[in-house]
């Protein structure tokens, strides 16, 4: 799940050849990238 998240956080999200979502790699910090990560477990409704 980690692997996923910080993938799809550094090179981003494309389908089709177009740009769902852009890459961070080089714009966040490995540390802010985790901190939205952590905020968002945070707001977890249900324990996976
Ligand atoms: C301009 C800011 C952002 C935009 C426009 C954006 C947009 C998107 C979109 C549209 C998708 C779905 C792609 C699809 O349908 O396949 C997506 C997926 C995702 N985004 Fe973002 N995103 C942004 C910022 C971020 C940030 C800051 C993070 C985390 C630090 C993040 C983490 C993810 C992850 C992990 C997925 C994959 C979710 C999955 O496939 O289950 N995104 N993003």
């Amino acid at each position: 799940m980690d692997g996923f998240f910080v993938g799809k956080v550094r090179r981003g999200v494309t389908r089709n050849g177009a740009a769902y979502m852009p890459p961070f790699d080089g714009i966040l910090q490995q540390e802010a990238v985790w901190a939205i990560k952590s905020y968002l477990e945070t707001r977890r409704e249900k324990p996976l």
